[in-house]
């Protein structure tokens, strides 16, 4: 598929089945995404630009590897894109946050916006926008619209579950995008809920069913 990295690495395909488990507590469920989200963040990062600084090592001078350019913006969409977040942060510890605040309305399945606020330099900062769920992809579309419209150039977007359906709609509003995710289920439910899915991911992570 193009645009998009499925990312099959056994602990990220262990800990994704133990997610979708109906019977997993709310602890363990914020733990898991904590922990896939280190995971994922290993693979977005992975073809990050480095460049030679001047060190010296306890024996000698040497040019050595560093990561180049300003520092990533993290983006996480609310509320479930936090349980990405202090896995990626635990990685890339000097990341700024740009906070995403969307909700789906029940019946339009549209993203309403609450909450926007973001480092105002995006232009020159490559931005990872993450949210476990892909569904329409209404949010993902939104929150990378908002994103643009205060100047972001360089975006990738992070999910643990995708259905075919986001895929193509995310792809088609922002092909430059490129989708990173632990698995594409089979299609949307009526009530665009990701099937086989794992359910409401919001309300899995903070126990609010
Ligand atoms: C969920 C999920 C995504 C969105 C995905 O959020 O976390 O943000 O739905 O669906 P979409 O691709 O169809 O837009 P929700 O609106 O339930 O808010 P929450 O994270 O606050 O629970
Ligand atoms: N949001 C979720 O949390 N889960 C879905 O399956 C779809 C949207």
């Amino acid at each position: 598929m193009e645009g998009v990295h499925v990312v099959d690495h056994p602990l990220v395909q262990h800990k994704l089945t133990l997610m979708r488990t109906d019977s997993r507590s709310t602890k363990g469920f914020r733990q898991l995404l904590n922990e896939i989200g280190m995971l994922l963040c290993y693979e977005v990062t992975r073809d990050l630009p480095t460049e030679l600084v001047d060190i010296e090592t306890p024996l000698q001078p040497m040019k050595a590897p560093m990561i180049a350019g300003k520092k990533l913006v993290f983006a996480p969409i609310l509320r479930a894109g936090v349980g990405f977040l202090d896995g990626m942060l635990d990685l890339v510890p000097s990341a700024r946050v740009a906070h995403i605040g969307l909700y789906r309305d029940p019946e339009t399945l549209q993203a309403v916006e609450y909450y926007f606020k973001a480092p105002s330099d995006l232009a020159d900062r490559l931005t990872i926008v993450m949210d476990p769920m892909l569904a329409t992809a209404n949010s993902a579309v939104a929150a990378i619209d908002r994103l643009k419209a205060r100047g972001a150039k360089d975006i990738r977007f992070v999910c643990l579950l995708a259905a075919p359906e986001g895929i193509k709609r995310l792809r088609d509003a922002h092909p430059e995008v490129t989708i990173w995710t632990a698995a594409v289920d089979s299609h949307l439910n009526d009530h665009g809920y990701i099937v086989p899915g794992l359910g409401d991911a919001g309300d899995r992570m903070f126990g609010t069913k």
